[in-house]
């Protein structure tokens, strides 16, 4: 695998690269980063990671500064998966200057569920990924399916700016006793890592009830809500929303994800259900 820090530098890598796959991460690679990698190797001649800490998507005290740079075990993690190509520039390098423009997604999906809590959030990831499909030049850009809203938002900016990339998402990888894979799982507690499944067992349960043929959505939404307060989380959202682009459905519709984000002590998970 080469290792490209600078744009110029990968730029050149990749004059004959053919169709490109791209895997944009921020590091500290898990099973879930790595059956993507496995993935883009079927949509491109040429696989290209991409590993960069995005400052401007955290907001003031979330955990930018404790976010783990692993790069040397994200390397060896690559190179086994196969990767051709990894882009892990420096800040100064894609951020040579303050940000001026931004890609701003549209309010109806960046104001609500995660939008709602991290405000800016999917500006910052929207324009830190419309950078790097001007730097790779991607055929196909895989995203895990974990951050929901963010692959939602990502397909409407491809829509929306005519880019000539089609938009991947890969299925959640999930530990054995179903807790989603997740780079922060590592901040958790013995005690807490024993709690958090409890996430995917409530929203798995919700997704259940629907295909049983429940309709009463807010009184499942609820019902979640209490379990997990219960249980010590904080709970931020449990929500039913329509898959196609998160927004509130009508009873007996079809096509819905179940999606939660709850905090556990000092660390906060998402998950999500397709129904
Ligand atoms: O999902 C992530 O890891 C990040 O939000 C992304 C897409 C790499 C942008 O920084």
């Amino acid at each position: 695998m080469q290792i490209h820090a600078t744009i110029a530098g990968l730029r050149a890598a990749l004059k004959n690269a053919g169709r490109i796959a791209l895997v944009p991460t921020m590091g500290n690679l898990h099973e879930g980063h790595i059956a993507l990698m496995r993935q883009a190797r079927a949509h491109g001649d040429t696989v290209v990671a991409t590993l960069f800490v995005n400052r401007i998507q955290f907001r003031a005290g979330e955990d930018f500064d404790k976010y783990p740079r692993t790069l040397q075990a994200d390397c060896e993690k690559l190179t086994a998966a196969g990767v051709d190509h990894l882009f892990a520039p420096s800040e100064a390098e894609m951020y040579p200057q303050p940000q001026g423009c931004h890609v701003v997604p549209p309010a109806a999906q960046d104001g609500i569920l995660e939008g709602e809590f991290r405000p800016g959030h999917f500006t910052g990831v929207a324009t830190v990924v419309m950078k790097l499909f001007q730097i790779v030049r991607p055929a196909a850009a895989l995203f895990g399916k974990k951050d929901y809203q963010q692959l939602i938002i990502i397909r409407g900016m491809v829509t929306d700016l005519n880019l000539p990339i089609e938009i991947i998402g890969g299925e959640t990888i999930r530990a054995a006793d179903g807790l989603a894979l997740s780079s922060r799982n590592g901040y958790l507690s013995a005690q807490e890592r024993a709690e958090a499944p409890r996430l995917n067992r409530v929203i798995t349960g919700i997704a259940a009830a629907i295909r049983a043929g429940n309709t009463d959505f807010t009184g499942l939404e609820r019902q979640a809500t209490a379990e997990l307060t219960a249980a010590g989380w904080i709970s931020d959202y449990v929500a039913i929303r329509k898959k196609l682009d998160l927004q509130w459905p009508s009873a007996h519709e079809s096509g819905l994800v179940v999606l939660a984000a709850a905090r556990l002590g000092s660390t906060r998970l998402i998950d999500n259900q397709e129904v």
